[in-house]
């Protein structure tokens, strides 16, 4: 489907008229991170995913990347969908654009989950670690980049048990390209706190965090938590920052109980 001049690839799922979930992915990841949940909320719920432009299948563009211009690309999937309010669950990269979203289209959303995510800003050591990993991308290129990245996605225990996982995000890395690594990394550099956005959320938030989550740990979720009056929080076992993955079991669970209780 073109939105806003570009080929996005998404996926629309489930019960046509029924309400709807949309999922959006981290960072440098796509659409198929979700399949599992899609699985599991198809039979009774309208569910779509759709790759982040640059990411997967979408196209890419020329602008300069943005978490802003992620948001705006949402609202224009969720026009040209006809869909007019639906629950977002958003990881990490998805989870800063669900909040944007919130913020500025508040009336757009009946529900938030927010999974291995963070309403912080990048540290100034937070943003030198990406103009660093730009550099490396730009001088070893992306094999080197995704090696690297695997070591801190995952929970210790995820490397025996979810072999072909891990080599599917390494194949995701791998895919997405040098520009759009690039463009998106400092897109996430440039990102504006949310923090004292929490306290205006008045819809039901359900956050999820891997217990061995090493990019946003379980403290980056406990603050938001105690941010978010009436918030659910979940710490998934056996899981690092991909806890959708590497926990489907627990991660869906929640994620079923939860949507069940708002629809
Ligand atoms: C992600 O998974 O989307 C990224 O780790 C987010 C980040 O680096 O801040």
């Amino acid at each position: 489907m073109i939105i806003n001049n570009l080929l996005i690839s998404y996926t629309d799922e489930g019960q046509a008229g029924s309400s709807v979930i949309i999922f959006i992915h981290g960072f440098p990841f796509n659409k198929s991170v979700w399949n599992l949940q899609v699985e599991s909320l198809r039979d009774k719920y309208r569910v779509i995913t759709y790759d982040i432009r640059g990411h997967g299948n979408s196209d890419a563009g020329e602008e300069d990347f943005s978490i802003d211009l992620f948001v705006n690309d949402l609202i224009s999937l969720m026009d040209a969908l006809k869909i007019s309010k639906a629950i977002l669950c958003g990881l990490s990269m998805g989870g800063y654009i669900a909040l944007n979203a919130t913020k500025k289209y508040s009336e757009r959303f009946d529900a938030l989950i927010l999974s291995d995510t963070q309403c912080f800003a990048d540290t100034p050591e937070a943003k030198e670690k990406r103009l660093k990993a730009i550099e490396s991308i730009r001088k070893d290129g992306v094999e080197k980049y995704a090696e690297e990245s695997i070591k801190n996605l995952f929970a210790s225990g995820s490397f025996e048990t979810k072999v072909n996982e891990i080599r599917n995000v390494r194949e995701m890395i791998v895919k997405t390209t040098e520009q759009t690594l690039c463009r998106t990394l400092l897109a996430l550099s440039a990102r504006k706190e949310t923090c004292h956005l929490l306290s205006d959320i008045k819809v039901p938030v359900l956050i999820m965090v891997g217990k061995e989550d090493k990019i946003t740990p379980p403290v980056a979720a406990r603050f938001m938590h105690e941010n978010i009056k009436g918030s659910l929080l979940k710490i998934i076992d056996h899981a690092g920052h991909l806890s959708n993955l590497e926990n489907p079991v627990e991660f869906n669970a929640r994620l079923k109980k939860f949507v069940s209780s708002v629809y």
